[in-house]
């Protein structure tokens, strides 16, 4: 399909959206914690949700922004004869209101997980046909936030834009409208198709297939994600899955790539979801609980940072399919910027398997300016590092060594000294289309010819 055939088909569902998701929810991205990676299928119950709830209060995490305690799949037994869900009896003997009270009662507040389709992906009974009735019953038990699957309903697997796919996620936004509870709408379609809709169906939305390990970090969220940042803001969010911790458990990263994770999750302006809680590391808990970098993610402006440098391959819309499982992760360095309040957040990545040195021209910054934050050429900012949390003084240049394999760096750059001649103006601000061969190659890797900002325009 071309890109005026996707255009049309995405103005007429535009069209059939109506009115649109507008809940007052979600204004920053979500924050908190989801049961899947911890625990998948084995001990979802009422036991391990009150250890989650009374570990997410000791470590402080309530505070810091971290509000929804969220079960995933496998909950569910059966629907009863009456169409309502019935929970798990064996692990949740009470029901699932008295869940939700606790965690309450620790100043959290409640999510839970169910499917679009017939099933969800484990196996349990799905939402289709019951959207009105399961929303009334989430609504009962004082559920805060749900999390809809995209598990054996029409086009699950489909690289295009599906409209039995949207208009079954439409249905259920308005059974949970209808039942006049705020409830956090977070779609879990896995295919960045769902952007350009997203915002008039739901708070969040998934952007590609699970994210467990580097690997699929890189190719599930990260290269697709670079795409993306028109779609998202105050109310709806790009999601590109949860954040994976380096304990020793099945779903995991190095501590240096769950930190990069943490930090590029950031400057993505994506939902901040935990997924290990009860065996969490020092340093992970480190990580999780840094300020000032969750500040960036929260910053109020809500806008999704972008690549303002790269020396990576050109990518495009055909090679992000999320059928493509497993790209090989290019040897290459990019440099994310985000536009904040009071500056900009910048993190420089290195994807290659071996340490890399970038000498990132700070002002380069700029091209991930908006109306909301323009930005005019500048010849020094004041640097601070957010992790070792030292003010750097004025600086030109960040000029780093990067450690390989997801190794990275993060700083907040704020803007001093506008040049008095040649100001150029922010790309967005002017209109001006960013030049392609734009930034600059550095280092070795292959021609440069990646032009982000116009990844969404290429035919497929
Ligand atoms: C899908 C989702 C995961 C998780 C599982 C549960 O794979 O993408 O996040 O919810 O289903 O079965």
């Amino acid at each position: 399909m071309g890109l005026f055939a996707w255009g049309c088909l995405a103005i007429g569902l535009q069209l059939e959206l109506g009115e649109g998701h507008d809940n007052g929810l979600g204004s920053t991205p979500q924050m908190g914690y989801n049961t899947w990676n911890d625990f998948e299928c084995h001990g979802v119950s009422a036991e391990n949700i009150r250890k989650v709830a009374d570990k997410m209060v000791t470590l402080g995490l309530p505070a810091l922004g971290y509000e929804y305690l969220i079960i995933d799949d496998c909950w569910a037994k059966k629907r009863g004869e009456d169409g309502v869900l019935v929970p798990d009896p064996d692990a949740f003997p009470q029901g699932m209101k008295p869940v939700a009270d606790y965690v309450h009662e620790s100043g959290l507040k409640f999510g839970i997980y169910t499917d679009r389709g017939t099933w969800t992906c484990a196996g349990r009974p799905g939402t289709w046909g019951y959207e009105v009735t399961d929303a009334q019953t989430f609504a009962s038990w004082d559920v805060d936030y749900v999390k809809t699957d995209s598990c054996n309903g029409p086009d699950s697997l489909d690289d295009r834009p599906s409209s039995a796919a949207i208009a079954q996620y439409k249905l259920f936004r308005d059974a949970l409208n209808a039942t006049g509870r705020p409830i956090f709408l977070a779609l879990s379609g896995w295919h960045n198709w769902y952007s350009p809709f997203g915002k008039g169906l739901a708070n969040s939305w998934r952007i590609g297939y699970d994210v467990r390990n580097w690997r699929s970090a890189w190719n599930y969220a990260i290269r697709v994600n670079a795409f993306l940042h028109d779609y998202a803001g105050p109310g709806g969010w790009n999601d590109p899955d949860m954040l994976v911790g380096s304990s020793d458990t099945a779903v995991r990263m190095t501590p240096e790539q769950s930190r990069t994770q943490f930090s590029l999750w950031s400057v993505m302006t994506a939902p901040l979801l935990l997924g290990s809680m009860l065996s969490m590391t020092d340093h992970d808990l480190e990580t999780y609980t840094n300020r000032e970098v969750i500040a960036v993610d929260q910053d109020p402006l809500g806008i999704q940072g972008q690549i303002v440098w790269e020396n990576c391959p050109l990518r495009n819309r055909t090679n992000i399919r999320q059928k493509q499982y497993y790209d090989e992760i290019p040897a290459c360095q990019q440099v994310w910027a985000k536009p904040i309040q009071d500056g900009f957040a910048v993190v420089l990545l290195n994807l290659e398997n071996n340490s890399a040195r970038v000498n990132f021209s700070i002002s380069d910054v700029c091209w991930s300016s908006t109306e909301l934050q323009p930005c005019d050429f500048f010849e020094e900012a004041a640097v601070r590092d957010l992790w070792s949390k030292e003010d750097l003084g004025r600086m030109r240049f960040i000029n780093v060594t990067l450690a390989a394999d997801g190794g990275s760096r993060m700083f907040k750059v704020v803007p001093k000294a506008p040049r008095k001649q040649e100001v150029k103006p922010g790309p967005r601000a002017s209109k001006k289309r960013r030049p392609s061969l734009y930034p600059q190659r550095v280092g070795k890797g292959p021609p440069l010819q990646t032009d982000a900002v116009h990844f969404l325009q290429r035919e497929l």
